[in-house]
């Protein structure tokens, strides 16, 4: 493939090369050639990024309001926040409160869906103005700094894949193969964008039974990975329980349970992991997901990238991370 080429893929070789988890040239290769891509794109965009992250990120975080506490440090790909502390949170869970209420319990999927088991159920043309809450607590600069200082770059919340912003329930009840895990149920690493950094936050009070979000974490995960081929030409995407505890040993298995206002941050794209296996009883979680300027997937191809609400008296840091294009090129 020529420069000229790479600069321009059309949709329908977006979607070909997506499809079925990048079957074609296989996950790694994909990526590759998918961040090849974007870089030729959105490469003056990324460098602005970073950029800003280098030199001023003190500054633009004061702006957007100062941090509230010591920043949460990610260590091998994770961290798990107990405190309750971060601001906006506890807004973000009265608010869930209400539309927990309003909304759960009803399978809105048709019999046949993809991860029937799994519902969003944010609407994202009405909520971010009915529960400023959510992107009030996904643009706080408390968050923000762990994420960036992850990404090394001012991150975007993800317009494409996954969602920036669900609002999910995970109910067995909804499964359309009970008691068989498949799709996201199964170990897999996320190919988004790298890195691609997640902040779960338990909804309501979560135990084993409620179907955690399980994860190895990153270095052990990158042995699994290796050892498997895993992201390899001819791999699949899911990785079955044997598979993964053939190599890591299943204690080191992490399951985010916990009392609800619980925070999690990963990088879904290094730690390998699964979810919403045997819901027995719902599971809530807020599920925010941030990239940088240039993805390792397709999806930009031949998805309409979704607009979140912004005001001109946004800080200049809320600004790009609900804008991803930002800068005009
Ligand atoms: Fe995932």
């Amino acid at each position: 493939m020529t420069l000229e080429e790479l600069e321009t893929i059309p949709e329908s070789m977006g979607r070909r090369l997506h499809a079925n988890h990048m079957e074609l040239l296989g996950i790694g290769e994909t990526m590759r050639l998918a961040h090849a891509h974007w870089h030729l794109k959105f490469g003056r965009q990324d460098a602005w990024r970073r950029g800003l992250y280098r030199d001023q990120l003190t500054e633009l975080l004061e702006e957007n309001g100062p941090p509230a506490r010591h920043p949460v440090e990610m260590k091998d790909g994770w961290a798990i926040d107990t405190s309750r502390s971060l601001p906006h949170l506890d807004r973000v869970l009265a608010d869930a409160d209400k539309i927990i209420a309003e909304r759960s319990g009803k399978r809105q999927t048709t019999v046949g869906a993809y991860r029937s088991y799994f519902q969003d159920v944010w609407r994202p043309e009405a909520d971010p103005e009915t529960y400023p809450a959510f992107l009030d607590f996904a643009c706080s600069s408390d968050l923000l700094a762990v994420v960036s200082r992850y990404l090394q770059s001012i991150p975007a919340l993800s317009t494409t894949l996954p969602s920036g912003i669900r609002f999910v329930e995970s109910n067995a009840a909804f499964d359309d193969q009970p008691g068989k895990p498949h799709d996201s149920q199964l170990y897999h690493i996320d190919y988004y964008s790298l890195p691609n950094v997640y902040v779960l936050v338990l909804l309501e009070d979560t135990t084993p039974e409620h179907g955690p979000w399980t994860f190895l974490p990153r270095s052990l995960s990158q042995t699994v990975k290796d050892k498997l081929g895993y992201w390899k030409h001819g791999r699949g995407y899911r990785v079955s329980d044997d598979e993964v505890y053939s190599i890591a040993d299943r204690k080191e298995a992490i399951e985010f349970c916990g009392p609800r206002g619980t925070v999690l941050f990963i990088e879904s794209s290094g730690c390998i992991h699964f979810g919403s296996r045997n819901s027995l009883k719902p599971r809530f979680q807020l599920m925010l997901g941030y990239t940088g300027a240039c993805r390792t997937d397709f999806s930009e191809t031949f998805m309409q990238p979704k607009v979140y609400p912004i005001r001109e008296s946004d800080s200049r840091l809320r600004k790009m991370v609900l804008q991803k294009n930002l800068l005009k090129l």
